[in-house]
């Protein structure tokens, strides 16, 4: 049997729709009730849970509660794919070495919520996309694969970030087939 995965978003979720058409999802989690990668996991089939760390007391509650789901699935591997919270301690004592991240940038270069946004206002000639462990820093974890996104002269924000975004979306599947998650 191969790798089971659960794949965890917050938002639009195109990240996710790359990874599902590829790879067999086991569920998706989102932390918000009306996120669009919702409809995206409706859309595709694929099971969803969505709930709301306001919901719960602490952090931990709300962790516990999606440990249960990855337990109860037997998860082997938590792919965020714009998750936009930092991992707290109660994930991360059960799956540390099993999450993986996607960031939109060069790390350590632009880490945090605006990786493109932060690379674009810097003026760089170049930024990328990283794949990396998840550990308890926001974006500081071993880096398994990174790819440079060039920025050209004639670029706007918009080409820059669409160029960046499709990196992602060859990074990704290469990395999980790398990491023996068998496809569809
Ligand atoms: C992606 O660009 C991802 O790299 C980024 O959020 C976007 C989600 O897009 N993540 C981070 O910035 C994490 N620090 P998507 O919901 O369309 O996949």
């Amino acid at each position: 049997m191969g790798k089971k995965i659960a794949v965890f978003a917050s938002g639009n979720g195109s990240n996710f729709q790359v990874i599902a058409e590829q790879f067999p999802v086991e569920f998706l989690f989102s932390d918000h009730r009306d996120a669009y990668v919702l409809e995206r996991a409706q859309n595709l089939d694929i099971l969803s849970y969505a709930f709301e760390l306001k919901e719960f007391n602490n952090k931990a509650d709300y962790e516990t509660s999606i440990l249960e789901l990855l337990e109860q699935h037997q998860i082997d591997l938590i792919v965020l794919a714009g998750y936009m919270k930092i991992v707290g301690e109660t994930l991360l004592t059960s799956y540390e070495g099993r999450i993986i991240n996607i960031h939109p940038a060069y790390l350590p270069e632009f880490p945090g919520a605006h990786g493109i946004e932060d690379a674009w206002k810097a003026g760089v000639s170049e930024s990328g996309v990283t794949v990396h462990w998840v550990d308890s820093g926001v974006d500081t974890g071993k880096v398994i694969k990174q790819v440079r996104v060039p920025r050209l002269a004639d670029d706007t924000i918009e080409t820059f970030e669409a160029r960046i975004h499709e990196a992602e979306y060859q990074l990704y599947p290469e990395v999980l087939r790398e990491l023996e998650v068998e496809e569809k």
